[in-house]
């Protein structure tokens, strides 16, 4: 397969350019300015590869290269190109750019296929702007209503539907829900965002497991005070409330009985946020994951116990809501076979593996038949500025793409 390494990591660092921090780091939130110039620019890509672009009423883009047979279920391919504050520059575009050098192989090489293969670029993966992650992909699969995107909020209180349509994006949210057996299998490959590959030298990872995750929002409401005034034992301070509950969420994933709970407070707000001010309110975003359900669902029961006990103990009000609370998905065992033959084909090592990380594949695995490939990046690193996947493993994640993507299309 004649992929062109050295086009696709030029393509890959073009993107990056569109950002709204400055380099390495890159960042582009939803609907900002830089977003809406990548998507630009990624319709670009497409059309000139002669693919045709659709986009759906959330930005969700379909670049199809049509099948001898186009009424047959579509093959589909893609990721993100969405990047949270201070990202690198792989997660999410090395799956679009990756499947758009995958087609232009085979298109170089002659392939005519007899199913369309369709490329997605899924709005907003990242959960930055609205703090719910893979809304495209969540919409797409029915998860998300389109009320409840409609409703949806991000921190200056703008709409997520005043939003899509000021970035241009027409049509009704009811619209985009995508109907059962439009595809007949959706692969996404993916950095690994883990050290597992690197570590045993092996190229691609077949994915047969995406873990649960789960987000909650917390409230803290204490009381304020003058920081030199209000003394200690009359204190209901929200900032040392949320710091238990912190310590509590670490406690919970660590003594879950297995190593694949994981618990992260990620956002930690207080207010006032004044050196000489008591923290009367605390804001908290917690994220919860576990390849298992049932040990995700125990360790919430015992982070929200201990929520219990720190608001009476130090008598504040704590608030949980909860944000997502998405069930695994498992992989279709046909396409992770066919991902391991299309590397025993192109010369590419592999193994099974699961995935720490959520993806817009957790969604898709309720449309259709859905398989992950990773390709592994340097000490795992992402989500930071130096995320790097050197250009023969970007090539090769695309090479073993193609063949499989020529498996199912033919
Ligand atoms: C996706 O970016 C995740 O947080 O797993
Ligand atoms: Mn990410
Ligand atoms: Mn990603």
């Amino acid at each position: 397969m004649n992929v062109d390494a050295a086009g696709l990591e030029r393509e890959i660092d073009e993107l990056a350019a569109i950002s709204s921090a400055p380099a390495p780091a890159v960042t582009r939130i939803l609907f900002s300015d830089e977003d809406i110039e990548a998507r630009a620019w990624l319709r670009a890509k497409f059309s000139a590869a002669g693919l045709s672009v659709r986009e759906d009423a959330v930005g969700n883009l379909f670049a199809r290269w049509p099948g001898s047979e186009p009424w047959l279920p579509a093959v589909a391919t893609g990721s993100h190109t969405d990047a949270i504050p201070n990202a690198g520059k792989f997660d999410g575009v090395a799956g679009v750019l990756g499947a758009l050098e995958a087609v232009r192989a085979l298109q170089r090489e002659g392939f005519r296929p007899r199913r369309s293969i369709e490329i997605i670029m899924f709005t907003a993966e990242e959960p930055t702007r609205f703090g719910l992650g893979c809304l495209g992909s969540r919409l797409l699969s029915g998860v998300l209503g389109a009320a409840e995107a409609a409703d949806l909020r991000d921190a200056e209180g703008r709409s997520f539907d005043g939003l899509r349509t000021g970035a241009g994006c027409s049509g009704s949210l009811d619209s985009v829900r995508l109907s059962a057996g439009c595809y007949r299998a959706f692969l996404e490959m993916h950095i690994e965002q883990g050290p597992l590959l690197e570590r045993a030298g092996i190229d691609i990872g077949a994915v047969e497991k995406i873990a649960a995750p789960a987000a909650f929002r917390v409230r803290i409401q204490g009381e304020g005070g003058h920081a030199g005034a209000l003394l200690m034992p009359a204190r209901r301070d929200a900032s040392l409330a949320a710091a238990e509950l912190a310590l509590a969420v670490e406690r919970a994933a660590l003594e879950s009985g297995s190593a694949d709970t994981v618990g992260t407070t990620g956002v930690f707000r207080i207010e006032p946020d004044a050196i000489n001010s008591v923290p009367a309110r605390a804001t908290l975003e917690i994220d919860l994951r576990d390849t298992n359900l049932a040990t995700r669902d125990r360790a919430e029961a015992t982070i929200r116990a201990a929520a219990d006990s720190i608001a009476e103990r130090r008598r504040v009000q704590i608030g949980i809501e909860v944000i997502n609370s998405d069930a695994p998905a498992n992989c279709d065992e046909e396409l992770v076979s066919m991902i391991c033959d299309s590397t025993a084909a192109t010369g590419c090592s592999v193994f099974r593996m699961i995935s720490r990380a959520y993806h817009d594949s957790l969604f898709m695995a309720r449309v259709c038949p859905t398989a992950m490939l990773f390709i592994p990046c340097r000490n795992g690193w992402s989500h930071r500025p130096d995320e790097f996947a050197s250009r023969e493993a970007v090539a090769k994640g695309a090479t073993v793409l193609a063949d499989a993507l020529r498996r199912l299309a033919a």
